[in-house]
């Protein structure tokens, strides 16, 4: 994809339509299936797109789109356990060079992990995405991906009226 400008953009508008599929769903499951499908099909360049989230001191798969993932990550390895443990997004150009960094799918090659915050600002799990390319993920991904990740936890936002309702 051409330039930091165009991945800007593209995920303002993939963000401006995560939030109207949102609007209205109450749980989390729901919202973060739906942001993993619309990023997955919406962002080139993604061969994995989901959650893993901390359930009694582990990190389990959450929803997620593309192969099959581990659906356990071992105790404190990995890029998505550094997202935890540093509580920052991770930006990983090249996987092979990250110690400790689990591979769930061998093709992948770049990866990003954004912590995902619950509403007292408590981290609940990880946004994790993956590249088949090197150095596919940057700042602007970090930028792009991170508003995407506080919709999972956000206030649920007004239904719109059906038709023919007196709201
Ligand atoms: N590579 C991750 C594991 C999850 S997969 O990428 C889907 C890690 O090192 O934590």
């Amino acid at each position: 994809m051409a330039g930091r400008e165009n991945k800007s953009s593209r995920y303002e508008r993939i963000l401006a339509h995560a939030r109207e599929l949102v609007a209205g769903l109450p749980g989390p499951i729901s919202r973060m299936s739906t942001i993993a499908a619309l990023l997955h099909h919406k962002m080139p360049g993604l061969s994995w797109t989901g959650f893993y989230l901390l359930e009694d001191g582990q990190l389990v798969v959450g929803p997620y789109q593309g192969l099959v993932a581990c659906p356990v990550l071992d105790k404190h390895r990995g890029v998505c356990w550094a997202g935890i443990l540093r509580n920052e997004t991770v930006i990983v150009p090249d996987v092979q060079a990250f110690p400790g960094h689990i591979a769930c799918d061998s093709r992948s090659k770049s990866e990003i992990v954004v912590p995902l915050r619950r509403r007292d600002g408590a981290v609940a799990g990880v946004l994790d995405v993956d590249s088949t390319r090197i150095g596919w993920f940057d700042e602007a991904d970090a930028a792009g991906l991170a508003p995407l990740a506080n919709l999972v936890h956000a206030e649920p936002g007004e239904r719109k009226p059906e038709k023919g309702s007196h709201a």
